[in-house]
């Protein structure tokens, strides 16, 4: 039975109305627990702009084989997961999309970066293919004659980032969460203990635990104390999307990633037509200016690697902040703080490790044991108190 937060008391309280905050609500208020969300515009963020792909082996980076594995455990939820989120949402599709990805390389230093990631996923026995440049174009025609090889990744997909916010949307109202459409002016605590926020408007809304869920803001609400939350740095990444007329499609058939003199792009053609193209990655503070510099790298390297987007039409522009913890991995669980738990600092991964996210933080919340699969991921790394 789904117990209704009441008033301005919650059992749970969710700071931060993204796909993080919305996921983990859900989860929670389908445990029973009475669940508040704060956010002015629930469902908005990151993943309004984010080209959504759920790219565990080909977004893999030295150094974050503990990432790896939580991402690869969030892909495997992604089909189940979107499933029940449609059920759950009264039929929202999230745009989920099981089209694999091939990642290729323009130059022979872009061929080598490629043979080492394919070498390095090799050595983690992951599912990746080697393919010679003939072999990807008889993949995708649409590529460039220049393409020198890539790898040919079956399980990376791809969703709908604006999708899945609008259906988590959905699935937490039907839930019985309370989405308070509000901003957090100050974090309170009470005898060493967090126990709900001030609205602007004055307003104390209290709670048996605060998830902090705010992307990039998060260690920036007033009343945090010092040395509770590491800085989460906003990563800009200014996209495009274009539509693929009818007449054209299938334009790209799958996820395609390209290193392109040393610069790394994206193409993500979803099922409805759209093609989005991205990401910059600039460290300029919480700035999403849309800038002629930013749109003129994207089309040009999109248009050396696939030569025919110059004919679609470009309808949309945007610049979104991923939350970067100081290892870029995300902060899941309790913090040192009692009361106040985190669900931050997702950076690249924030639509894939949603499924994961919700599993983890719900039952935390509902339990008081973190699993295991989270505790590499807990706050206390950055604070020096055990876990
Ligand atoms: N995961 C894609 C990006 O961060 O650009």
């Amino acid at each position: 039975m789904t117990r209704l937060a009441s008033g301005d008391r919650a059992e749970v309280l969710v700071v931060g109305g993204g796909i993080i905050g919305l996921v983990v609500a859900w989860q929670t208020a389908r445990r029973g627990l009475g669940v508040t969300v704060l956010d002015p515009a629930p469902g908005g963020g990151a993943a309004q702009v984010a080209a959504g792909m759920l790219a565990p082996v080909t977004e893999l980076q030295y150094g974050e084989e503990p990432l790896l594995r939580l991402g690869m455990a969030s892909n495997e939820r992604w089909a189940a997961f979107a499933a029940e989120l449609t059920g759950a949402s009264g039929g929202l599709d999230t745009g989920y999309r099981q089209c694999g990805t091939l990642a290729v390389a323009l130059d022979s230093d872009d061929r080598e970066e490629l043979r080492e990631l394919h070498a390095f996923h090799r050595r983690l026995g992951l599912d990746s293919q080697w393919l010679t440049g003939r072999e990807a174009r008889r993949l995708e025609p649409m590529l460039a004659p220049g393409v020198r090889g890539g790898l040919h990744v079956t399980g990376d997909h791809q969703v709908d980032g604006r999708r899945l916010a609008a259906a988590l949307v959905r699935a937490c109202e039907r839930a019985g969460a309370v989405l308070r459409r509000a901003e957090a002016a100050e974090l309170l605590v009470e005898d060493d203990r967090a126990t709900g926020v001030r609205l602007t408007d004055g307003t104390a809304l209290t709670a048996g635990q605060v998830v902090l869920a705010a992307g990039s803001r998060s260690h920036l609400l007033p009343g945090l104390p010092p040395g509770v939350l590491p800085a989460i740095r906003p990563v800009k990444g200014q996209v495009l999307r274009l539509r693929v007329p009818a007449a054209y499609r299938p334009f790209l058939s799958r996820n395609v990633r390209a290193v392109v003199r040393g610069g790394h792009i994206y193409l993500v053609p979803r099922a409805d037509g759209e093609l989005v193209i991205g990401a910059t990655s600039e460290e300029q503070g919480h700035d999403t200016t849309v800038t002629a510099g930013g749109v003129y790298e994207l089309l040009r390297d999109a248009h050396e690697l696939v030569p025919g987007i110059t004919e679609l039409p470009l309808v949309e522009t945007g610049a979104g902040l991923r939350p970067g913890s100081p290892d870029n991995a995300p902060l899941l669980g309790p913090t040192a703080l009692p009361g106040l738990v985190a669900a931050t600092g997702h950076y690249r991964n924030g639509v894939l490790l949603t499924p994961v996210t919700g599993d983890l933080l719900a039952e935390y919340l509902a339990t008081g044991d973190l699993p295991e699969l989270a505790r590499p991921f807990s706050p206390h790394r950055f604070t020096k108190v055990p876990a």
